[in-house]
């Protein structure tokens, strides 16, 4: 067995749920019902379900909501265990049924606004959603009654009542962080590729019918993937924003123009076309949008950079003073591919060395030694420097970290056990799939930098591995370190 007990059980249980079509029918009886109304009084109920969304604040509320009831009602059972252990006092218990009341206020409000957004899921998540609300209106129906007992003096019966509802609000906050996390019910579904960074040509304009949306496809290399865009062509302009629905994915160049916005065809979600952002929901996050322009009657579109990215091309760069910048030396990513050969070199020495020669104990801190020099160069030197133009430096250090608790774990290992070679065979893989990975990309989005930096770069590179490797110090440092590592 190789999954914990507890979450294969939630796991088998879920399941369950995720095929209990029986479910189907009061879930679609209760949607309509809340269709009809809604129907019925037009826009003055199109602005509450926004306000239920979260469209308005560009966040979901019913996450911001649930804090409520699960803080105050965990409060009032931390409270009612102490006065059950006989830690009681007057304050605690009136403590406790101000908690469970202000709780009880904040459940209503994330219902209502969880019963929003459930109605436009479907399948499997609707069926979670749905016991997801039973539980929890359980869990409310049993706080409320044990206000009413507490209030009437039977504190006993209350404080079980409300424990047992408390333990109904654990099981459906699993349920929901099912929902969210696993489902991906409420999170951006939107394709966020920063790409393409320069203007691209997509389309001719006069493929482009007049308020008739249109999907166009680009690569974006680094991540291997296709991004949808939509481009919509009106008044004179042409408007282009990812064609994947923020909400739950929706193929937006299959949707129409209403006014200057574009509908998702699958819940309706209004996005203006100049901005982005939802008009109305239940969508609660704006479009990815790009910048257009025309060229020889071809439409080229360029992605609009989002608050929080870091990606900046070279000419957004200080330029380098032209003394600090000398023709000669290599650049970083020369110096560091480099780096990268010896380092498979050894690792191909070390699997060469009969197993049981002690030589091989010797290699591996060399090994060990080269790769923690190598991580700690980039780690100080060359990721902070390409940061602003590649993406990958975030995965590239968690990578930095599984090659350290690899290697950790290999050095532990008697070098003549099979299980040494198993775990430098892995190690081996990762490091090729790490170093590859940068050769591959992040070598290619540094040359953004330009060729001087990236060759004051690469002169700093090479001072600093010689230095990590000369100093008395630092060597002292990486051996005790190895050395403990071992276990020795
Ligand atoms: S997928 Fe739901 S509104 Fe687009
Ligand atoms: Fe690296
Ligand atoms: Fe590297």
């Amino acid at each position: 067995m190789t999954s914990p007990r507890f979450a294969r059980a939630a796991n088998a249980a879920i399941g369950r749920i995720e095929a209990t079509a029986s479910l189907d029918t009061p879930s679609h009886a209760i949607e309509t019902a809340m269709a009809r109304p809604a129907q019925i009084a037009g826009r003055p109920a199109g602005r509450i379900g926004d306000a239920l969304h979260g469209t308005r604040y560009g966040h979901p509320v019913h996450p911001m909501l649930v804090t409520i009831p699960i803080g105050t009602w965990t409060l009032a059972f931390g409270l009612d265990l102490l006065a059950a252990l006989g830690a009681r006092s007057n304050g605690a218990a009136r403590a406790a049924d101000i908690a469970l009341k202000a709780g009880a206020a904040g459940a209503v409000a994330a219902a209502a606004t969880g019963l929003a957004d459930w109605q436009h899921t479907n399948g499997r998540d609707r069926r979670v959603g749905l016991v997801h609300a039973l539980v929890n209106s359980t869990a409310l129906g049993l706080t409320l009654a044990s206000i009413g007992l507490r209030s009437r003096g039977r504190r006993r019966e209350g404080r079980l009542a409300s424990a047992a509802g408390w333990a109904c609000m654990v099981v459906g906050g699993y349920l929901g962080g099912h929902m969210v996390y696993r489902r991906r019910i409420g999170v951006d579904h939107a394709d966020r590729s920063p790409e393409p960074r320069d203007f691209a040509p997509v389309l001719p304009l006069a493929e482009l019918e007049e308020n008739r949306p249109r999907r166009v496809e680009l690569r974006d290399e680094n991540a291997r993937q296709d991004i949808g865009i939509v481009l919509v062509r009106r008044g004179g302009r042409v408007h282009a924003m990812g064609a994947r629905c923020s909400h739950l994915g929706g193929p937006l160049d299959q949707g129409w123009v209403l006014g200057n916005a574009l509908v998702c065809p699958w819940h309706g979600s209004r996005y203006d076309l100049e901005t982005g952002w939802p008009e109305s929901g239940p969508s609660t996050c704006p479009q990815p949008r790009y910048e257009t322009r025309l060229r020889d009657g071809i439409v080229e579109i360029r992605r609009e950079q989002e608050p929080g990215d870091e990606i900046v091309t070279a000419a957004d760069l200080p330029p380098v003073p032209r003394d600090a910048a000398p023709g000669g030396g290599r650049k970083a990513d020369e110096v560091l591919t480099e780096h990268h050969q010896l380092i498979r070199r050894l690792f191909e020495t070390i699997e060469a060395t009969p197993r049981h020669q002690p030589e091989r104990r010797d290699l591996m801190r060399t090994l060990a030694s080269e790769l923690e020099i190598h991580e700690h160069v980039e780690d100080h030197l060359f990721y902070p420097a390409v940061r602003p133009v590649s993406e990958d430096v975030a995965i590239a250090h968690s990578e930095h970290r599984q090659l350290a608790d690899l290697l950790a774990m290999t050095l532990k290992l008697d070098t003549a056990s099979p299980e040494f070679e198993e775990h430098l065979r892995a190690l081996h893989a990762a490091v090729d799939h790490h170093a590859g990975s940068e050769e591959r990309s992040m070598f290619r989005e540094a040359q953004r930098l330009g060729e001087p930096r990236l060759r004051e770069l690469g002169q700093a590179l090479e001072a600093m591995i010689e230095q990590q490797r000369t100093s008395r110090f630092q060597r002292a440092f990486r051996d005790l370190k190895i050395r403990l590592l071992e276990g020795v």
